[in-house]
């Protein structure tokens, strides 16, 4: 307001009710402490005397009065009065300029003006021209009858100079501010990158990007973390999955064998076998099944990991088959009298490796004498002493497994059982012709 002041004649208030001003004051940047070009309006910068200088509206302003109005410059204004009005107005004989001698000045133009060829006046172009006092930091503008010296965007006049203005001061960046001369760029974190505003940092979906994760991808703020399918685990690397031998882990996953897979793994049971249950191998009865190649002569016999065809006669002489697995020695054969009186066969399947002594077969009197005991003994078959016999009653007994034994094996035991009566001096055998296969596992 400086300007205003000093060119304002103190004793203009006479005129003040019929000056028509050009428009309210512009508003000045308060941070700025000089506006030492700058004028208030119906004013221009005089750079020789350093004070703002009236502009003669009536010379600039095209058709400044309409109608039969005048028109009459006057300080920081001008004044359209009806043609016939007189004017008083050299109060301090500071009013409208006075009109140029001739002789000192060609010029018949106001300042910032100069005639043309047909000796009207026009604008001088200062900045174009080089007339004017602008700093190399600052920017000239021409103006009608003048210029001005402004400071690019970006800058801000601190004394005569424009200065950058470091606009990271006033935190327009979300997470980092680089500032530039004239202007700013915001920069992001890893892993954000700039808002549609240019100075927010939005999260980047790394995922959506092609991050490096072999199986699974989950964004988080920020970053994104790989993960692998179940079955897989992580490599050290963070990006890459390796398979998981789990078979290495427990020797319990299979109770036969265990095939690691990529992601998984699977049990495997050997021939004769399914698998039950994930891990646990189950004996397959091919005789039940009718997975067998048994002949219409033959019996289907099951047992652990396989089965066998036995002929339905097996009966050899003097023997005679009575049942499907009944021989007997008729009485009436003299071929007779020292054998066991009948051979009944039978067939049992055990596993590897059982824990000792295990019972494994009860034999049974079939018919009971009153009064007759019978004695039960292993007549063939077990020369390595791999079996026993415990004696139950008169009428039953158990066939027990002395010893652990380790299949695929096959023993064939006569089992006799001598019935005796003292009273009536009777005494009958009979053998049971046991077929024990033992099969190749514990299972
Ligand atoms: C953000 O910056 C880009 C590149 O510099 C520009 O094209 C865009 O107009 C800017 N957007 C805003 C809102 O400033
Ligand atoms: C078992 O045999 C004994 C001795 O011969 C005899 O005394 C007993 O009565 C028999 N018991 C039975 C139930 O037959």
């Amino acid at each position: 307001m400086l300007p205003f002041a000093s060119c304002l004649p103190g004793s203009l208030l006479l005129w003040a009710l019929l000056l028509l001003l050009l428009g309210a004051a512009s508003p000045q940047d308060s941070e700025e402490p000089d506006s030492y070009t700058e004028c208030t309006d119906g004013y221009e910068w005089d750079p020789d005397s350093q004070h703002c200088r009236d502009v003669n509206e009536c010379l600039t302003i095209p058709e400044a009065c309409k109608g039969e109005m005048k028109c009459i410059n006057h300080y920081g204004g001008y004044l359209c009065l009806p043609r016939s009005a007189a004017v008083i107005n050299d109060l301090h004989g500071e009013g409208p300029p006075p009109p140029v001698p001739p002789a000192q000045h060609p010029n018949p133009c106001p300042p910032g003006y100069e005639p043309d060829e047909q000796e009207s006046c026009v604008d001088v172009d200062e900045c174009a021209q080089v007339l004017h006092d602008c700093r190399p930091s600052q920017q000239c503008h021409n103006l009608p009858g003048s210029y001005q010296c402004t400071c690019p965007d970006g800058y801000r006049k601190i004394g005569p100079e424009c200065v950058d203005i470091d606009e990271c001061r006033y935190r327009y960046c979300q997470h980092r501010c680089v500032n530039l001369p004239g202007s700013f760029r915001c920069q992001c974190e890893p892993g954000f990158q700039l808002g549609p505003n240019n100075r927010s940092c939005v999260d980047v979906n790394e995922c959506d990007m092609g991050a490096p994760c072999e199986q699974r991808c989950f964004n988080s703020y920020g970053t994104f973390l790989c993960r692998c399918h179940q079955g897989y685990e992580l490599h050290r690397d963070g990006f890459s999955c390796s398979d998981i031998d789990e078979c290495s882990y427990s020797t319990y996953l299979c109770q036969y064998r265990c095939v690691n897979e990529p992601g998984r793994f699977s049990c495997h049971c050997p021939q004769g076998y399914q698998l039950l249950a994930t891990r646990l191998c189950q004996d397959i009865d091919e005789c039940e099944s009718g997975a067998h190649q048994c002949s219409e002569a033959q019996t289907c016999v099951n047992f652990y990991g396989g089965y066998r065809c036995v002929d339905t006669n097996r009966c050899v002489e003097p023997y005679v088959q009575v049942s499907d697995n009944r021989c007997l020695c008729p009485a009436s054969n003299p071929l007779c009298r020292e054998q066991p009186s009948s051979i009944v066969h039978r067939y049992m399947s055990i596993t590897s490796e059982r824990s000792v002594p295990a019972d494994v077969f009860q034999i049974q009197a079939t018919s009971v004498y009153p009064g007759a005991y019978n004695a039960f003994q292993i007549r063939a078959g077990n020369s390595q002493g791999d079996f026993y016999i415990r004696q139950i009653n008169n009428v039953s007994a158990m066939l027990v497994l002395a010893r652990p034994v380790t299949g695929p094996r096959e023993y064939v035991l006569d089992l006799e059982m001598v019935t005796m009566n003292s009273l009536m001096s009777y005494r009958a055998s009979s053998v049971l012709r046991l077929t024990v296969f033992v099969g190749a596992y514990t299972f």
